[in-house]
C-alpha cells in the first residue's frame, strides 16, 4: 500500500505538468489564431498582412526560424509571404512559383505535412534538378517542415518552415502547426471569397454604369434629331424671305443665324457623346466563357430565386478561351438570364427552368445558348427584338437586347433568339475564339 502510494505522488505530479504544457500549447494556438482573425478584421482590402501574420504565428508556435506561405495557382504555388531566418541576409530569396511537376512543386504539394530533419542530405534531392539543388544548398534552411492548408481536401496552399540548424520538429509541434494551418485556411478562405463577392458587385456596378452610358447615348441621338428639325424649319423659313420680291435680307439673314446655332448645338451634344466614349477604351482581356457565366449566375441568383425558378447550366469544358471585355460578355448573360426570369414570372403553369450551355463551335468559335420555359416569343415581336427602346413590358426600358446585339457585335459574335418546343425561347450568341487557347 504504502509502496503505491509513494509511487503515484510523483506520477500525478508528471501527469499535471503534462497537463499545464498542453494547456499551454492550447492557449498558444489560440492566441495565434486570434492573431490572424484579428489580422483579417483590420485589413478587409489587403490578403498581404494577413498571409504575413499566418506566416508568423506559424513559424513562432512551432519554434521555427524562417518560413513562407505559398498559395495553389493554375500551374504551381504561388509565394505570397517569406519570412527570412535571422542573419541569413545573404542567401536569395525563394522562387516565386513552383511548378506543379518540379521537384520542389511535388514537396509542397502533399497533402501531409513533410518533415524533413536535414534537407541537405535530403535523399530525394537526387531526383532534383540542377536550378532547384542549387537554391536547396544556397538556402539557410537545415531542418524543414511542410505542412499543407487544407479546405475540404482541396490543397489551397501550404506553409514551409525552417531551422538553420538540424534540429527536428517534435510530434507536438507538428500537430500544433498543422492544426494551426487548418483553422487558418479556413478563416483565409472566408476572407477570399467574400473579397471575391464585393469585386463582383463591384464589377457589376461597372456594368450597369455601361449600360448607362448605352442608354444615355441612345437618348442623345433622340436629342439632336431636333436641333436638325430646328435648322431646317429655320432654312426654310430663309429661303421664303430670299425669295420674296424684294427679298427680305434682315429677316433671312436672323433666320440663317438660328441655322449656325442649331448646327453647332446638333455638334456639341455630337462631341460629348464622343468625349464620353473616349473615356472607357473597350478591355481586351483573354477570358473563359463558362467564368463569366458562373458570374452572372451569382449576380442573378437572387432574381432566380424569388420566382421560384432553377438554372442549370451544361457549360462545356475544356472551351476555348476569347478575347475581349469579361464585364460586358458578363453583361450580356446577365440580360438574358434577367429577361428570361421576367418571361417566366408571367407565365404561372409551367416549370419554370433556365437552362444556360457552352460549346464550342467550329466555324464560329465559342456558343452560349440560355433557354427559358416561358410562354416563348409573341410573333410580333420577333422581328423587333433588338430594337432599341422596343418592349413589351410595362415597367420594360426595351434597350437591353439592343445593348447585348451591339456588344456582341462588338466582339465580332452574332446574338439570335430562337422558339422552343413545346413553349420557351432560346437566345443564343456566338464569340469568336482566341487562337490555340484552351480554358
Ligand atoms: N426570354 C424571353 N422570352 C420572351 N420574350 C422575350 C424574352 N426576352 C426578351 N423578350 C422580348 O423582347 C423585348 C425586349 O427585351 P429587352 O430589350 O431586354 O427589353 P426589356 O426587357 O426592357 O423589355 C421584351 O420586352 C420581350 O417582349
Ligand atoms: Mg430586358
Amino acid at each position: 500500500m504504502n509502496q503505491l502510494k509513494t509511487g503515484e505522488a510523483p506520477e500525478a505530479a508528471h501527469g499535471s505538468l503534462d497537463l499545464q504544457e498542453e494547456l499551454a500549447e492550447v492557449l498558444r494556438q489560440r492566441a495565434a489564431i486570434s492573431a490572424v482573425l484579428r489580422a483579417i478584421a483590420s485589413s478587409p482590402h489587403d490578403l498581404q498582412p494577413i498571409f504575413d501574420t499566418i506566416l508568423d504565428n506559424a513559424v513562432h508556435l512551432c519554434r521555427s526560424e524562417g518560413g513562407l506561405c505559398r498559395l495553389t495557382e493554375e500551374i504551381g504555388f504561388r509565394l505570397v509571404a517569406y519570412k527570412r531566418c535571422p542573419g541569413a541576409s545573404d542567401v536569395p530569396l525563394p522562387p516565386k512559383l513552383l511548378e506543379y511537376g518540379s521537384f520542389l512543386g511535388r514537396l509542397v504539394g502533399s497533402r501531409s505535412p513533410v518533415h524533413i530533419p536535414d534537407l541537405a542530405t535530403h535523399h530525394e534531392l537526387s531526383s532534383a534538378g540542377e536550378a532547384e539543388r542549387e537554391y536547396v544548398s544556397n538556402s539557410a534552411a537545415r531542418t524543414t517542415l511542410i505542412v499543407p492548408m487544407l479546405r475540404n481536401d482541396e490543397l489551397i496552399g501550404t506553409l514551409g518552415l525552417a531551422r538553420r540548424r538540424i534540429e527536428p520538429f517534435t510530434e507536438k509541434e507538428i500537430e500544433l502547426v498543422t492544426d494551426f494551418a487548418a483553422q487558418a485556411t479556413i478563416a483565409l478562405d472566408i476572407t477570399r471569397r467574400e473579397r471575391e463577392l464585393r469585386e463582383l458587385q463591384i464589377e457589376l456596378a461597372r456594368a450597369n454604369r455601361i449600360a448607362t452610358i448605352e442608354q444615355l447615348s441612345s437618348s442623345i441621338a433622340h436629342e439632336v434629331i431636333q436641333p436638325i428639325a430646328t435648322a431646317r424649319n429655320n432654312a426654310r423659313a430663309g429661303l421664303r424671305f430670299l425669295e420674296l420680291s424684294p427679298p427680305n435680307l434682315s429677316e433671312a439673314r436672323e433666320a440663317f443665324d438660328g441655322v449656325v446655332a442649331e448646327a453647332d448645338r446638333a455638334g456639341d451634344i455630337i462631341r460629348r457623346i464622343r468625349d464620353h466614349i473616349k473615356k472607357a477604351p473597350p478591355k481586351m482581356d483573354r477570358f473563359d466563357v463558362n467564368e463569366a457565366i458562373r458570374n452572372a449566375i451569382i449576380l442573378t441568383r437572387g432574381e432566380v430565386v424569388k420566382i421560384g425558378a432553377s438554372i442549370q447550366a451544361e457549360l462545356a469544358e475544356p472551351l476555348p478561351f476569347i478575347r475581349g471585355d469579361r464585364v460586358q460578355i458578363q453583361q450580356v448573360i446577365v440580360n438574358l438570364i434577367v429577361n428570361a426570369v421576367q418571361a417566366m414570372s408571367g407565365d404561372g403553369h409551367n416549370r419554370r427552368e433556365l437552362q444556360i450551355s457552352t460549346e464550342t463551335d467550329e466555324a464560329e468559335g465559342v456558343r452560349v445558348g440560355v433557354r427559358d420555359t416561358g410562354p416563348g416569343l409573341a410573333p410580333e415581336s420577333v422581328p423587333r427584338l433588338f430594337e432599341p427602346f422596343y418592349t413589351t413590358k410595362a415597367e420594360g426600358m426595351g434597350v437591353g437586347l439592343a445593348i447585348c446585339r451591339s456588344i456582341v457585335e462588338a466582339h465580332g459574335g452574332r446574338l439570335w433568339a430562337t422558339a422552343c418546343e413545346p413553349h420557351g425561347t432560346l437566345f443564343q450568341f456566338t464569340i469568336p475564339a482566341e487562337q490555340d487557347a484552351t480554358s
